[in-house]
């Protein structure tokens, strides 16, 4: 897959980060995502996630309906006004890539990767030479997607402990990640696997 396709794929949630060099970030890391990441399930075992998230580009929509409730959230003042712009933009740029590894960097076989925070983590440092971001710009993105998975941090089948949500920001992108898989939280998409939204519904 194209650069430009996996870009394209995502152009509306980068679209909604205001500063144009985390923009231009947030294009070369969705770029760098693997293939797999822009065709599979939301989940492995079909139970933790809405219908939308289902069948092909379903981590995609996943992705994107977490990206949707940050920013219709940060966009009510009474939220929003928690964060700087700058944090309300690395917000978008960590939910738009937490699950990029889901599978690590070459997905091998059907089972998502229990570390996969910490994976995607590393591979935002591993890139940071192509990065215009601030080093504590990326602590902040390397610290939201590690911690991700809020309360779900171990695993039997793991010996690896993930951080938890510590600061604001963190438990902000556990929280959308959290609406973005409950089963009940059914949104519609259109043609574009873009999220239909009150702009929209008439
Ligand atoms: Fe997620």
């Amino acid at each position: 897959m194209e650069i430009n396709d996996k870009v394209k794929a995502f152009a509306k949630e980068i679209e909604y980060i205001n500063d144009s060099k985390l923009r231009s970030d947030a294009e070369y890391l969705v770029g760098i995502l693997p293939d797999y990441f822009f065709e599979v399930d939301a989940s492995s075992t079909g139970k933790y996630h809405p219908k939308y998230a289902a069948g092909e580009m379903g981590l995609a929509r996943h992705v994107k309906a977490a990206v949707k409730m940050a920013v219709e959230l940060l966009s009510n003042p009474s939220i929003g006004k928690n964060y700087s712009e700058r944090d309300k933009d690395l917000i978008v740029i960590a939910l738009l890539i937490h699950d990029g590894l889901k599978y690590g960097k070459v997905k091998t076989d059907k089972y998502t990767k229990f570390d996969h925070p910490l994976l995607i983590s590393e591979y935002v440092k591993e890139n940071k030479e192509n990065l215009k971001m601030t080093d504590d710009d990326m602590e902040k993105i390397c610290a939201m997607v590690e911690s991700h998975m809020g309360p779900w941090n171990v695993s039997n089948y793991s010996d690896v402990v993930l951080p938890v949500p510590r600061a604001p920001m963190e438990k902000f992108v556990h929280m959308c990640d959290y609406l973005a898989s409950r089963r009940f939280i059914n949104l519609e998409f259109d043609d574009n696997n873009d999220v239909i939204d009150e702009s929209k519904i008439k």
